[in-house]
């Protein structure tokens, strides 16, 4: 069928207040670029001359500048899920101006078809072609675009030409049945290929294709400083100890990673170690790190969501397709991270928390217990059903102010029953097979800051027994020291005594 090319404005003029957009993407790659700006100046419009105009917005994960960045500047969302690490959105989300809702990835699509969230209006896809029959060629990150193609009442392509058509063949996309009818996931190995290489729509739903050339736009990562170099390393330090002992099989098993300087890190440390053998990656996001791993042959296979490469890093990928094509494939967000599959070919889960607790508790999601920083991310999904799940951050923030390791966390996303190591810039915690009071002592010892270890230690000391010696009336004395003094270093667990 022949399609209607439209403007992005043209696409935003249909666009009513509390409509419902469903966008294909997972961070930055893959979500649409142009619709959701005129969005946004069609709210501003609308808010000067005193009209409501919000719409809500589902994604994969995080987005990008064109979306959650330029909308939250506008106050243009509503409802917003399953994750976001904007800061001008962080600032609504905290206010309420924006609900938030936080989900584990890989829930959200199934969710929605569930029909938990209502329905998608419109869905809004990146695409690097499109034919009559609707098979469309996706970008670079796929989120939950298929559910959302499929349920929504009208789609908006974003026909992108900086996209080569050469990604053909890169994708995996599959939408899985609904309970009771759902089967089994036919993946066994990172690299097993289920499903097809396009998205077939309904070539009758798509009211309007606007063109766009842009890459994705990802900043280079910095450096990684110091601190992350030491976390990096301990990490490592763990995995070539595990694998030495036979706690990881010969074979290596897949890798899991989170984003930012920590994780490429860990990942260039990998690389230089002459001892770990090549592996494959079963994970959510590949950031540049990966790229340079395949170069050298370290990495043979990334299984994936999205490829957060730099720009430049993404330019490099599209001159040398031949050599990656069939080494990184892109799945929806229900497969890349799915816990079935995730708990079968035993992924090694790698996380980041802001904060984690003397017991094993993880707060990834709260500065200091109530501002949202982020959200769970895929974190709970990987954690959760990994292998062995390692939790890394370094001892301390803010140069000392604040302790990351503190008596209990000041909110809970991941509990001590799933989490196996801990790793700071001081150390490393292995908490297998230890009770709460083992961990403790292995914790402060190991990974807290040398300022704290004293004061962790008082902590302790006033637990009254019980399985967790939690001292409840000095549980939150870190955070609320920090709020009187701005220094965690003074408080004084004498008086809780
Ligand atoms: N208390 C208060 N503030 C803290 C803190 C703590 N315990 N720990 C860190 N912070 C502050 C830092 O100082 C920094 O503040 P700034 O923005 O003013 O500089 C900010 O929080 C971010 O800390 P940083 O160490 O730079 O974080 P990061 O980039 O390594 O990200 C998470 C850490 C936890 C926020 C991030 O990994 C995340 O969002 N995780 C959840 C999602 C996820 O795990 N996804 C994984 C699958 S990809």
């Amino acid at each position: 069928m022949a399609y209607n090319f439209i403007t992005a404005e043209e696409a935003a003029a249909m666009i009513k207040n509390n409509d419902t957009l469903g966008l294909s993407g997972f961070t930055a790659p893959g979500t649409p670029k142009a619709i959701t700006e005129a969005v946004a100046a069609k709210a501003v419009k609308e808010h000067e001359e005193g009209r409501e105009f919000k719409v809500n917005i589902f994604t994969g994960a995080s987005t990008n500048p064109h979306v959650d960045g330029i909308l939250a500047k506008a106050n243009a969302i509503n409802m917003r899920a399953p994750y976001q690490n904007t800061p001008d959105l962080r600032l609504r989300i905290n206010a309420h101006d924006t609900h938030y809702f936080d989900r584990h990835l890989s829930e959200m699509a199934q969710e929605v078809r569930y029909g938990f969230y209502g329905p998608i209006n419109y869905a809004i896809i990146e695409a690097a072609e499109i034919d009559e029959e609707g098979n469309v060629l996706l970008g670079t990150g796929l989120g939950n675009g298929p559910t959302y193609a499929a349920l929504a009442d009208k789609i908006f392509i974003e026909l992108n030409a900086a996209l080569p058509k050469s990604l053909y063949g890169m994708h995996d996309v599959v939408m899985l049945q609904d309970p009771p009818y759902r089967r089994e996931i036919p993946i066994f190995r990172a690299n097993d290929r289920i499903g097809k290489p396009v998205l077939k729509i309904d070539p009758s739903k798509v009211i309007g294709i606007v063109r766009t050339n842009a890459l994705d736009g990802v900043k280079p990562f910095t450096a990684p400083d110091e601190i992350s170099k030491q976390i990096g390393s301990n990490v490592v330090r763990f995995l070539l100890g595990e694998y030495k002992r036979g706690g990881i099989p010969k074979e290596f098993l897949p890798l899991q990673s989170g984003v930012g300087n920590v994780a490429n890190a860990v990942l260039y440390d990998l690389g230089e170690s002459k001892e770990i053998p090549q592996f494959m990656m079963y994970t959510e996001v590949i950031q540049d790190a990966v790229l340079e791993l395949m170069k050298k042959g370290k990495c043979t296979f990334a299984s994936t969501c999205s490829m957060t490469f730099s720009d430049e890093t993404e330019s490099e990928l599209f001159s040398n397709l031949d050599f990656f094509h069939d080494k990184i494939l892109l799945r929806p967000a229900e497969i890349s991270n799915n816990p079935e599959v995730i708990r079968r070919i035993g992924v090694i889960a790698m996380n980041t928390a802001l904060e984690a607790d003397i017991f094993g508790g993880i707060n990834s999601t709260h500065v200091l217990g109530t501002r949202m920083m982020n959200g769970i991310g895929g974190s709970g999904d990987f954690t959760r059903n990994a292998y062995i799940s390692i939790f890394s951050c370094p001892s301390v923030t803010k140069g000392g102010l604040i302790s990351n390791i503190v008596p209990m966390v000041s909110h809970a996303d991941h509990s001590e029953h799933s989490v196996d190591v801990l790793i700071t810039d001081q150390g490393i915690a292995d908490l297998r097979g230890k009770d709460p009071l083992q961990r403790a002592e292995t914790i402060i010892e190991n990974c807290a800051h040398p300022d704290y270890r004293p004061l962790l230690r008082d902590y302790l000391k006033l637990g009254k027994g019980g399985q967790t010696p939690h001292a409840l009336q000095a549980a939150l004395a870190f955070h609320t020291e920090f709020a009187n003094s701005g220094d965690m270093r003074n408080v004084d667990f004498a008086k809780f005594a």
